[in-house]
């Protein structure tokens, strides 16, 4: 019932060059079942846009501002991505919690935003290392759902990601039982506070993933898809991880 859906986020990677790669990936991913969708540098939204024409390969920014307009130098409203084509928007990044200080009464508003543009946000949550070592992740994961994901929550524009920051471009990856552990507390979470809305929304595993390891990752209950970043920069490794859903 819930499709799944392969992700990319290109992060502070790609220009003109890389375009080649969706070129690439779209002769490959023509027949995929799953949904498939790239977030590239803003700076690319409305090339890839274009290159993808009617392809099913959806486009997303990697953030956005909670204002829809203003004197905010440097950001980008989620209408502006919207208007450059993209139809999605990673909110709640650990590199944007880690780097921009953004809370969860931040990202909670980015969410806010992106749907007020119409967009489907990927609200990311995830423990530290130091976290998963003093047995608190499931208190961490508890407290960045309740204060990101929005009241107004709709499974059809949200995707929520499980990103373990310390597996995230480290090649460490969680045991198979540690995901499952952390997926089924996600959608039971859900389901205390959203009732049968949390059903339809899909979960992503982010963090190492790979063409080697997609596919025992996506055996695991309530895994409905990854959020891939340094795998998803090369059409040949991330068309392995979409065959592999
Ligand atoms: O958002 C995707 C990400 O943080 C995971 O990155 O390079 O470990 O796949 P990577």
């Amino acid at each position: 019932m819930r499709r799944k859906l392969a992700a990319g986020n290109w992060k502070m990677n790609g220009g003109s060059a890389e375009l080649a790669e969706i070129r690439e990936l779209l002769k490959s991913s023509s027949t995929a079942q799953t949904d498939i969708l790239i977030c590239p540098p803003a700076t690319l939204i409305e090339r890839m846009r274009a290159l993808v024409a009617d392809a099913p390969l959806s486009i997303g920014g990697q953030d956005c501002h909670v204002a829809k307009s203003g004197a905010h130098t440097g950001d980008i409203s989620a209408g502006m991505l919207a208007d450059a084509g993209a139809s999605h928007v990673i909110v709640g990044h650990s590199e944007r919690r880690q780097d921009h200080g953004e809370t969860d009464a931040i990202v909670r508003a980015k969410a806010t935003a992106s749907w007020g543009a119409g967009l489907i946000a990927v609200i990311c949550i995830g423990e530290t290392l130091d976290e998963r070592e003093g047995g608190k992740t499931l208190d961490v994961i508890a407290t960045q759902l309740d204060g990101s994901v929005p009241d107004e929550m709709a499974p059809e524009t949200t995707v929520i990601a499980y990103e373990p920051v310390w597996a995230i471009g480290t090649g460490l990856t969680p045991t198979l039982e540690q995901i499952g552990e952390v997926h089924d507390f996600i959608r039971s979470e859900l389901g205390k506070k959203f009732a049968e809305r949390a059903d339809g929304v899909r979960l992503l595993y982010g963090g190492s993933v790979k063409p080697s390891n997609a596919a025992e990752i996506f055996g695991v209950s309530n895994v409905d898809g990854a959020l891939v970043g340094g795998a998803s920069l090369k059409a040949s490794d991330f068309s392995g991880i979409i065959a592999a859903l």
